[in-house]
């Protein structure tokens, strides 16, 4: 059978994919399930969809898993979100040895209940040496809360007179966000035809396309990888110039 895989411009993968798992909720409503059966069958394609892009050879995919503001849903559904969470980090660490991925986290922790912060530093700490793709999980994550974490720190260090106001740059801003340490993404995936940000990365997205795919995540396939990396690619990526 033929596959969209063929005809991606292997010269031309994004080093980040970035990508909005969205429509959890619509595709259980549609089947008549509960809220956490969508989100458990979205966590199956997130499985699906890391060995797709680490056999591709992207180097980092950065999965929105849960936001600020995802607070403001019910209890239950937070809790199931999180006993999802806590089942996808257990499953990793007992089946470690034969892992590829490296696997970190991004967004405030100290939110997050005391046995998903160590479970977190476990898995952080297991996959370190791990050599293929960094996947990063964000979790508790808002694009305002990364900013403003990470002006309070280059604050910090005016105040104690290590740095001065004007020697502020792009550079040393975009290293105080929580992903300081890899590069910004060249592509963004939102699915469920939504067309938001929803407070994803803000800063690191200035000049990242956006491919907003109308299927909804638990039905999303690695052909619709391949099917989204190969529209990408089509387009003409001009950074201000002509
Ligand atoms: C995305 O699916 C997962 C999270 C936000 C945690 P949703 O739960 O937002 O699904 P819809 O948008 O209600 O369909
Ligand atoms: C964005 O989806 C957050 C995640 C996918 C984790 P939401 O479903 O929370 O976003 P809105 O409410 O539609 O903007
Ligand atoms: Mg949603």
């Amino acid at each position: 059978m033929s596959s969209l895989k063929d005809e991606i411009d292997m010269q031309n993968l994004p080093v980040h994919i970035a990508i909005i798992m969205d429509g959890n909720g619509r595709w259980a409503k549609k089947r008549f399930l509960p809220r956490k059966l969508g989100h458990k069958a979205g966590a199956d394609t997130l499985e699906d969809i890391t060995k797709a892009a680490d056999k591709l050879g992207v180097k980092h995919l950065t999965v929105y898993a849960f936001s600020t503001e995802n607070w403001k849903r019910s209890d239950e559904e937070v809790k199931g979100i999180m006993d999802l969470l806590r089942n996808y980090l257990d499953r990793y660490v007992a089946k470690a040895d034969k892992e590829d991925i490296k696997i970190d986290i991004i967004g405030e922790r100290s939110r997050l209940d005391q046995d998903i912060q160590e479970k977190i530093k476990l898995i952080e700490s297991i996959s370190a040496e791990k050599p293929g793709l960094n996947l990063h999980i964000a979790l508790n994550y808002g694009g305002r809360d990364d900013l403003l974490r990470g002006f309070k720190k280059i604050a910090g260090r005016i105040e104690d007179g290590s740095l001065r106001a004007e020697d502020i740059t792009e550079e040393m801003i975009s290293e105080n966000l929580d992903t300081g340490f890899y590069p910004d993404p060249e592509l963004v995936i939102r699915t469920s035809g939504e067309e938001r940000i929803s407070n994803f990365m803000l800063w690191q997205i200035a000049y990242s396309e956006f491919v907003f795919n109308s299927k909804l995540w638990p039905d999303y396939t690695e052909e619709d990888l391949y099917g989204d990396i190969c529209y990408y690619q089509n387009r003409d990526r001009r950074f201000g110039g002509r």
